[in-house]
């Protein structure tokens, strides 16, 4: 056993009301225990992610910037953790590097200290640019790696892999294991291996889907990794991650436990009582799912295509899907499934399935993911699938503006619909920039959800009612 225990991120926040009830929980149902969250002793808070930004504009009618000015104020002990997709930021689409800049000096700014950044197909050079900006503000830059499992996904790959995010620079590595894929002795080999061939420390964050998760943590403990996720026990387990207090459970006897129990039963009880609320985002899943296992698909992708088929009536069509992904997958060269490459292979599984052929309609996405736009495929590509694809279809990328730009445009938004001009302000721009539409019905709105008087923040804080 070694004598060092890991250090602890809390998730909840972050993914695990994302897993759990569909990135819905409003700033307001996280206020009461943000400062006791502060008191437990977690190395750190994940607090915020793509989908937490989208789904605050898209939903909550909340500016993600002022949640996070809400916890960058109540955090004064936790470091703040948040997920980047690598060159798409928040996004689903690849950003100049001008606009990364922006974005990781503004997140920065307002209390982002860890950036978890990853590339679906983890092709190293769509995250190399994140990091240095990260390092230039002198925050931890958190290279990440997106396992999965696959003929050309083996030890020697992964190893690889993080030597290289080591030496462009990070100053830690994450294996996400976003579909629950790690099995826990498979785990303990690689973490030791990294811990043999790295310096920088390794965080493990795995998830519950197909209840490997609390026993690859614990080896993941045993093989000496330095830091793994949890969420607290309300919002633990099913697509989540192993529960907070059932983890230091296992790594600590009664005596020598520094986190308080109480405390943390306390937020627990907090969460329990929100949840109820959001009853109708939670996903179909009772106790586990294999089909992961076999199949790789991530469960939030998963329930998704449910959710296609049933509004489509092709509800008996599921099983001809779950087929369908893994040998599209194998098609495009085992690319590992996450955002935005489970979205493309998912959305041309359901036209495969539901044109009765096989690349009958191809989506302009999964093209591009095939031509390499996307990022250096792992594998070979079919090559009758290659055959398939007109490698000429032409790239309509005519909207990437500059800042200035981007700017002046918003400018004129707002001045044509009278409202107060928030193109001055670097994170307003950077909403609009990265969620036009949904930021253009955010800034009209009358009525958007502030906390400025909750916790009586005062300048340049909640002014968007006016
Ligand atoms: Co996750």
């Amino acid at each position: 056993m070694p004598s060092k225990k890991p250090n602890i991120t809390e998730v909840v926040l972050r993914d695990g009301q994302q897993s759990l009830i569909a990135t819905r929980m409003k700033t307001e149902d996280m206020l009461p225990v943000l400062s006791k969250l502060d008191n437990v002793g977690y190395s750190s808070l994940e607090v915020w992610g793509g989908a937490t930004y989208d789904c605050c504009l898209r939903f909550l009618n909340e500016n993600p910037w002022d949640r996070l000015k809400v916890f960058k104020k109540k955090f004064k002990k936790t470091k703040l953790q948040m997920l980047l997709r690598g060159k798409n930021l928040v996004g689903y689409k690849e950003y100049d590097d001008s606009v990364i800049e922006l974005f990781i000096k503004n997140a920065a700014k307002e209390g982002i200290n860890i950036f978890r950044i990853f590339d679906a197909l983890n092709d190293i050079e769509n995250i190399k640019s994140s990091i240095e900006f990260v390092n230039n503000e002198k925050e931890n830059s958190q290279g990440t790696i997106c396992y999965t499992t696959s003929p050309v996904h083996n030890e020697k790959y992964w190893i690889k892999l993080a030597k290289d995010i080591e030496d462009i620079g990070a100053k830690s590595l994450a294996i996400k294991d976003m579909a629950g894929l790690l099995r826990p002795n498979v785990g303990y080999e690689l973490i030791k291996k990294l811990k043999k061939n790295l310096k920088i420390p390794i965080h493990l964050h795995t998830h519950s889907t197909t209840g490997l998760a609390d026993a690859t943590n614990l080896k993941a403990y045993e093989a000496g990794v330095d830091n793994i996720d949890t969420s607290i026990s309300s919002f633990s387990n099913l697509y989540a991650h192993t529960a907070t207090e059932s983890f230091i459970s296992m790594i600590y006897k009664d005596d020598e436990n520094p986190f308080d129990m109480n405390l943390l039963t306390n937020i627990a009880e907090h969460f329990q009582s929100v949840r109820p609320k959001y009853v109708q985002y939670e996903g179909s899943m009772r106790g586990v799912d294999i089909n992961m296992l076999l199949y790789q698909v991530p469960g939030g992708m998963l329930s998704i295509l449910e959710k296609q088929l049933v509004d489509l009536n092709k509800q008996h069509r599921l099983k001809d899907l779950i087929d369908e992904i893994p040998r599209i997958r194998e098609d495009v060269g085992f690319v590992p499934l996450v955002t935005p490459s489970s979205q493309i292979v998912g959305a041309q599984a359901l036209m495969n399935v539901l044109d009765g052929e096989r690349y009958k309609t191809i989506n302009k996405e999964f093209v591009d993911l095939v031509n390499g736009k996307y990022g250096q495929i792992p594998g070979k590509i079919n090559s009758k699938l290659l055959k398939k694809i007109d490698k000429n279809i032409p790239d309509n990328e005519s909207e990437n503006m500059t800042i200035s730009e981007y700017r002046k445009d918003f400018s004129n938004f707002c001045k044509s619909n009278n409202i107060k001009d928030f193109s001055k302000k670097d994170t307003d721009l950077l909403n609009y920039i990265l969620f036009n539409k949904e930021s253009k019905d955010f800034y009209l709105s009358s009525n958007k959800n502030t906390y400025n008087d909750i916790v009586g923040l005062q300048e340049g804080f909640g002014l968007y009612i006016e």
